[in-house]
């Protein structure tokens, strides 16, 4: 017949295991299953993981807190919603424009165009010079200013800026700014801003887009076509004039990753004076898996 164990070693055993309990058993579970321990709310746990991902996959998020920018300084105007065409009236300030102007000189180079993966010179598609900028602090803090703009979207990538310098004759045929790769390795944005103007032509052309009832636009777009209106040579669309310091902004991809139609577009020919512009491109990169 098994014995009854006799109260006080019931007692002593006790005196063993409670302190076995709390210092080695308690701390051994909360270690194999943090989650399940009870404690203390935290503010830190209403935060789920996309939302703190998203933020931490931003690259170079120190490196722009660490600058100090002047104030935006721009006034905006919705052109389209789909796609995506936002004007912008001084995205620039003069100082701005000035000084990429400045650190250009000495930097052209004929541009080139891609076909495949060779890469060549060729006037009759685009014709103009271009000059790859170094990132200083007036650069970036444009960056910071495309990033601004498009609301510090996540994993959004600024592509290194050039300006482009158009001579008497400066082109660039119509064109899309995205490859049709879909999705990541592909300029979801691009600002063309304007630099310098001072001739004539040089506008930007949109032949799939619809020129907008009312006057209001014609400040910024071409609205006194002189050719006759079955002439060939009437330009299709419409022309957003080069004024120094403006910028259009728009949408070169839909959320699925294909491209927007609308957005093709050319550098109507200088036809006197010279055209300076620079594009802002911006990359949606998300972090490999
Ligand atoms: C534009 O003009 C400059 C200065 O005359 C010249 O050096 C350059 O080659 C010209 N660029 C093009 C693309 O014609
Ligand atoms: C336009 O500016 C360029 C410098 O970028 C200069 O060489 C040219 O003489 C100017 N032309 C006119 C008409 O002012």
């Amino acid at each position: 017949m098994p014995a009854i164990p006799h109260f006080s070693s019931l007692l002593y055993w006790a005196f063993y295991l409670v302190p076995v309990y709390l210092f080695i058993i308690v701390p051994g579970l909360r270690a194999l299953f943090p989650h399940q321990t009870p404690g203390p709310l935290l503010q830190d746990d209403f935060y789920d993981d996309e939302f703190t991902g998203g933020l931490e996959s931003v690259a170079d998020d120190t490196e722009y807190a660490a600058l100090s920018c002047p104030e935006d300084p721009y006034r905006v105007h919705i052109f389209s919603r789909t796609p995506l065409i936002v004007y912008i009236e001084n995205f620039l300030s003069e100082s701005e424009t000035n000084h990429l102007l400045d650190v250009s000189e000495g930097k052209y180079k004929p541009s080139s165009i891609y076909n495949g993966d060779s890469e060549r010179v060729d006037f009759s598609v685009r014709r103009s010079d271009r000059a790859l900028l170094d990132r200083d602090n007036v650069v970036r803090c444009l960056e910071e200013r495309a990033r601004s703009f498009q609301g510090w979207r996540p994993y959004l990538h600024i592509e290194q800026m050039w300006t482009q310098r158009y001579n008497v004759s400066g082109h660039y045929r119509h064109h899309f700014d995205w490859s049709g790769s879909g999705g990541a390795g592909d300029r979801v944005s691009t600002f063309m801003v304007y630099l310098q103007m001072n001739g004539t032509g040089g506008g930007t052309n949109f032949p799939r887009l619809r020129r907008p009832r009312g006057a209001e636009w014609c400040r910024f777009i071409e609205c006194d076509d002189v050719t006759g209106k079955n002439s060939p040579d009437r330009l299709k669309g419409i022309t957003f004039k080069p004024i120094e310091g403006n910028a259009i902004f728009w949408e070169n991809l839909r959320a699925d990753g294909s491209g927007y139609l609308e957005t093709w577009h050319a550098a109507l020919p200088v036809l006197s004076g010279t055209k300076v512009g620079m594009n802002i491109w911006s990359w949606n990169q998300p972090p490999s898996r």
